[in-house]
Formats: C-alpha cells, sequence, structure tokens
C-alpha cells in the first residue's frame, strides 16, 4: 500500500474506509440523529470542551471562515500571528471580510512568541480578537499555544484557534486554555477523509456572535446549533464522511487521548531522529518541532521535485513539497493520524535509498531507520 506521508489527507484504515462506504440514510432521520449526536458528544472529549461541537460541510479552510464570520464585524481590529502559510491564510480571511488586521508574523521554521503577542496587544487596545495557528502545517512548528492563550485571557480578548493539524493528536485543551473557537478538519489527525470541519465555540464566542456583522449564511453556526438541538445538520451533511467519523472516532477513543499523544510524540521524535541520521537539516528548532509534521531542508543539489517523483514513483511513497517561500527548499513528512513506527522507518528507508540517487552522498554507517 502507498506510504502517504504528506500531512493531510492522511491515510484512512481500511475499515474505516468501508464503514463510509455504508447505503446513503435520511439525513433528518432518527438513524442519523444517533450517528450525529454520538459524533459530536465524542468529539467533546477530544476538544477538551464542555461546549457543543459542530460539523460543518467544507475543509478546514470553511472553518477558520466561520471563526471570522461568527465573532467579527466589518472594521474590528484583530491580530493574526503567523508563522507561515496557514496563519497568512487565516490574515486573508480575516481581511477579505472587512477586518483591520494587524500581523504579528514570525519567520517561517520558528515559533510565535508570547512576549511579543503581549507587546502588540498592549500597543493596540482596540484589538477584539486574536487569531492564531497552532501546529503551522507549512513549517513543521507547534505554536506554544497554552503561553499565548494565556497572554490572550490577560487582555481579556477572543481566540480563534486554527487547529486544523493538531486537534485530536497533539495536546489541545480547549476549555483550559480558554480557546474560545477552535477548529479543525476531517482529514488530518482524525484518519477520515477530507470533507468535515469540526468547530466549538465558547460562551464568549457565543457573545461576539451575538454582536458580529460579518454577513453569513452556510457557515452561520447559530443554524449549526438549532439544527443540532434537532440531530440534525442545517444543510446536507456529508453523510458518509460522518458514517467514516464515527467509526474512527470510536476507534480513538479506545486508544485514548493521552495515548494518541505519546504516540505522535514518539513518532515525532523518530522522524526527526531519523533524518538527522540521513544526514538531512530540520528546518525548526526541535523545542518547537511540531509532532504532526516534520520540514526537511532539501541538501544542497537535490531538487524536491525530483525526490518526490523518484520516491513516488519507485518507492510507492508520497512526500510533500514545501509552500510558499519555502517551495523547492524543503519537503515535508507527514505523520498524523493513522501512522505508525513502521510506516517512517519504511519512509527513512526510502529516503536513504533514493537520496544517493539524486546525487547526496548519507554519511557512512547512517541507516537512517
Ligand atoms: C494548519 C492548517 N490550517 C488550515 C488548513 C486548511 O485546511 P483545508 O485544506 O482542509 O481547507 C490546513 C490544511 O492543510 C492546515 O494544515
Amino acid at each position: 500500500m502507498t506510504n502517504l506521508r504528506i500531512p493531510g489527507p492522511t491515510p484512512v484504515p481500511p475499515d474505516v474506509l468501508e464503514a463510509g462506504a455504508r447505503p446513503m440514510i435520511d439525513h433528518r432521520g432518527r438513524v442519523f440523529a444517533d450517528i450525529l449526536n454520538r459524533v459530536t458528544d465524542r468529539l467533546k472529549y477530544f476538544f477538551q470542551t464542555k461546549n457543543d461541537v459542530y460539523l460543518l460541510t467544507c475543509s478546514g479552510t470553511g472553518g477558520m471562515e466561520a471563526a471570522v464570520v461568527n465573532t467579527l464585524s466589518p472594521g474590528d481590529s484583530v491580530l493574526v500571528i503567523s508563522i507561515g502559510a496557514f496563519g497568512d491564510r487565516f490574515a486573508t480571511i480575516a481581511e477579505t471580510y472587512g477586518a483591520k488586521v494587524t500581523r504579528l508574523n514570525f519567520e517561517w521554521g520558528t515559533a510565535a512568541d508570547p512576549e511579543e503577542v503581549r507587546k502588540a496587544l498592549a500597543a493596540d487596545p482596540a484589538i477584539k480578537a486574536v487569531l492564531v495557528t497552532h501546529n503551522e502545517t507549512s513549517t513543521g512548528v507547534t505554536n506554544p499555544l497554552a503561553d499565548i492563550a494565556r497572554v490572550v485571557r490577560e487582555f481579556d480578548k477572543l481566540l480563534l484557534v486554527d487547529a486544523v493539524s493538531s486537534l485530536g493528536s497533539i495536546p489541545f485543551y480547549t476549555d483550559d486554555w480558554g480557546v474560545d473557537f477552535a477548529v479543525t478538519a476531517s482529514q488530518k489527525g482524525w484518519m477520515v477523509p477530507p470533507g468535515l470541519a469540526m468547530v466549538s465555540l465558547s460562551q464568549r464566542a457565543w457573545d461576539a456572535y451575538a454582536q458580529a456583522k460579518v454577513p453569513r449564511f452556510s457557515l452561520d453556526v447559530g443554524k449549526s446549533k438549532d439544527y443540532l438541538g434537532r440531530g440534525q445538520t442545517p444543510w446536507t451533511p456529508p453523510v458518509s464522511v460522518v458514517f467514516a467519523m464515527d467509526y474512527a472516532l470510536e476507534h480513538l477513543q479506545r486508544e485514548g487521548l493521552e495515548n494518541i499523544f505519546a504516540r505522535h510524540q514518539r513518532i515525532g521524535d523518530l522522524t526527526r531522529r531519523g533524518v538527522k541520521e540521513l544526514g538531512l537539516q530540520l528546518l525548526a528548532d526541535e523545542r518547537v518541532a511540531s509532532n504532526t509534521v516534520t520540514a526537511v531542508k532539501m541538501p544542497e543539489g537535490v531538487e524536491v521535485k525530483a525526490l518526490r517523483n523518484l520516491v513516488e514513483d519507485e518507492y510507492d511513497t508520497v512526500l510533500a513539497g514545501g509552500q510558499g517561500p519555502l517551495q523547492g527548499k524543503i519537503f515535508r513528512i507527514g505523520h498524523l493520524g493513522a501512522v505508525t513506527e513502521g510506516d517512517i522507518r519504511s519512509c527513512l528507508d526510502v529516503l536513504s535509498k533514493a537520496l544517493p540517487r539524486l546525487g547526496f552522498a548519507i554519511p557512512t554507517g547512517r541507516s537512517g531507520g
């Protein structure tokens, strides 16, 4: 089977795929209501929240857009913390809907500094909300969200978090950290096909919702709330994806959050160690390196495209490239969701074979495994 080592869509285990292949049912009927209630209840555990979790029929970007349109009004000042492509996307979405965006950018490959967040909030009391990426998939860096959230709470601002590639894989505590709007998506750590964004709102977010003037319709979470009370979604949901999610959550719950976090930590460590043993360099400082995706600097003289094509064509392994300014400079190994040590060892083994064919000399005595 293909070793799909991109940070989403992640591999979907055959039994989860099969669960998604059930015949259609009435999405406004009792059977679907039972499934929806079970899925959204289980998601509360993974979000670590007492609040309801809603399913939106869109990808993660739609979930980010939902955070903006449901809490902001045109002209609102917001602070967007960006450490890469997805932080930049959050800023663009907020600007698209008329927010006055202050961008707090950090060098790609580094994490945000909570002290700088404090300075930015102190400098502009008009800021209403802080938007931040928890795990920056484009650079393989995890932001110190607990610390950032503490600062945001000090200033009593709304905290909207893109947790698309972190929630359900690495520690994320919605209520304890005081995250007001959390967003994730089905094709990441959940080992489910794409098609669903999952979001939760705090009471503070609902208070903002009541005041928010950005136009909204299909992403209006108020409608999701009304319909969830009836065991429905406002619009036709991706029924097959919900079936798959129902099944996957049962498995994930059996594994348990702490075990899932420990597995991702172990696999992240294994990936970083293996990459370094091959004589390659990590993009991120290991103290902030992500346990769901690893960004690797491309060695001098080897083309990312050539490496990705070679490993896909001859070793049935798929790697991700770089985005934006990192295009052609890094490749990325995804390791979230249904991933085992064996998948990573196999990927490292493939790299140890493919890189020398492209002219990169692996240090002698290094196995890569
Ligand atoms: C951190 C992060 N945010 C947002 C997104 C966007 O999600 P989607 O591609 O599902 O719209 C992704 C997906 O790659 C992501 O990794």
